[in-house]
């Protein structure tokens, strides 16, 4: 299939777009490099031997993007061009609402301007906000607590609004969990552009000394070891999860929200002992106060994604931080 990808040059992007060439799939991007740049571009061809073509462009944009549309017969869209800094969208809701509704509200224009019905959505396990129980299944309460989450959330909901409305439409509703990690030429490693908010960014910081220690945001959980449980997937994993959802949408339409992790959970703790066993090298921190908004457990039941999909992760917990480490060094 031709497949176009929305911020096609970002992490999760970059690495799905090399999964997608790998299974045989034509890849155009687009990005407006607001948090990556066109030298991935580069690292995708290096790592499977052919160039994905590259529009610069921003999604608000809806000439630019008819004019992707026109120049290239687009089987299907995976959409993850998007802002998805939680804190950030704390202090700037509208530039998020914008950027993200309204941007994925022209791209749903134009996708329908050139009769492309088929949409895989980068969405979160930020939508489950608050979850009454784990691990979490797809027909949990969905609810949110911060701006970030809630573009997440009112973009499903159009999503599922849009296929209620025309048959002819397939969507799929990824839920992430924790992506960690990059591929085993650590040549496409996460790249945060300022100050990163995830933990593995940061304990790659304190390993490497580029900052005095990793603060722990809080140990007085209701969890084994105090600190927060979350589920952590190799990106890798994530990208061939996006390549057997195309192939899923392919054969059914109408919506459906699938979770994509390993359905593992990890403390902060057993994150960082793993790290430092894993690269033998010590990750210096300090304990400080809880970070308002942080659930204690979070991990995925990941039943739907084997039964729809055929798709499960692989990679453990061990190649998730040799891998970042690795992309840390190169
Ligand atoms: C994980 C754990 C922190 C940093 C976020 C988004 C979610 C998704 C993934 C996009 C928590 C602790 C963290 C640090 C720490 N992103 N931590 N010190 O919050 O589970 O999820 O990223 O879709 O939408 O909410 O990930 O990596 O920020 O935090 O102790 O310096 O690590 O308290 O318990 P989170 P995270």
């Amino acid at each position: 299939m031709n497949i176009l990808v929305s911020g096609g040059t970002g992490f999760i992007g970059s690495h799905t777009c090399v999964e997608l060439i790998e299974a045989g799939h034509e890849v155009v991007i687009f990005d407006n490099f607001y948090n990556s740049s066109p030298e991935t571009v580069d690292h995708i061809e290096t790592i499977c031997g052919k160039r994905p073509k590259l529009y610069e462009c921003d999604m608000l944009d809806e000439a630019a993007l008819d004019k992707i549309f026109d120049e290239n017969d687009i089987d299907a869209v995976i959409h993850f061009a998007g802002y998805k800094a939680v804190g950030e969208s704390v202090a700037k809701p509208v530039m998020y609402f914008h950027n993200n509704i309204t941007g994925t509200l022209c791209l749903l224009r134009s996708m329908t301007r050139h009769n492309v019905k088929k949409l895989i959505f980068s969405s979160s396990a930020t939508v489950y906000g608050v979850p009454e129980f784990v691990p979490i299944n797809e027909s949990s309460p969905l609810g949110v607590t911060n701006p970030y989450g809630r573009t997440k959330l009112i973009i499903e909901d159009m999503l599922r609004d849009l296929c209620a409305s025309d048959p002819e439409w397939s969507v799929v509703l990824l839920r992430y969990f924790n992506p960690v990690g990059c591929h085993e030429t650590g040549l496409l490693h996460e790249n945060p552009k300022g100050i990163p908010n995830n933990l593995m960014p940061r304990i790659l910081q304190a390993a490497k000394g580029e900052i005095d220690h990793l603060s722990v945001f809080g140990a007085d959980y209701d969890t084994k070891d105090g600190t927060c449980v979350r589920d952590y997937i190799h990106v890798v994993d994530l990208a061939k999860g996006h390549v057997c959802a195309v192939e899923y949408s392919e054969k059914n339409n109408g919506s459906v929200a699938i979770n994509l992790g390993t359905g593992n959970g990890y403390t902060v703790f057993e994150l960082i002992n793993n790290f430092e066993k894993a690269n033998g090298i010590k990750v210096p921190y300090v304990v400080e106060g809880r970070r308002a908004g942080d659930v204690a457990q979070c991990y995925a039941d990941t039943a739907l994604a084997k039964e729809l999909l055929g798709w499960e992760a692989k990679l453990g917990v061990f190649e998730m931080c040799r891998d970042s480490w690795k992309g840390a060094n190169i």
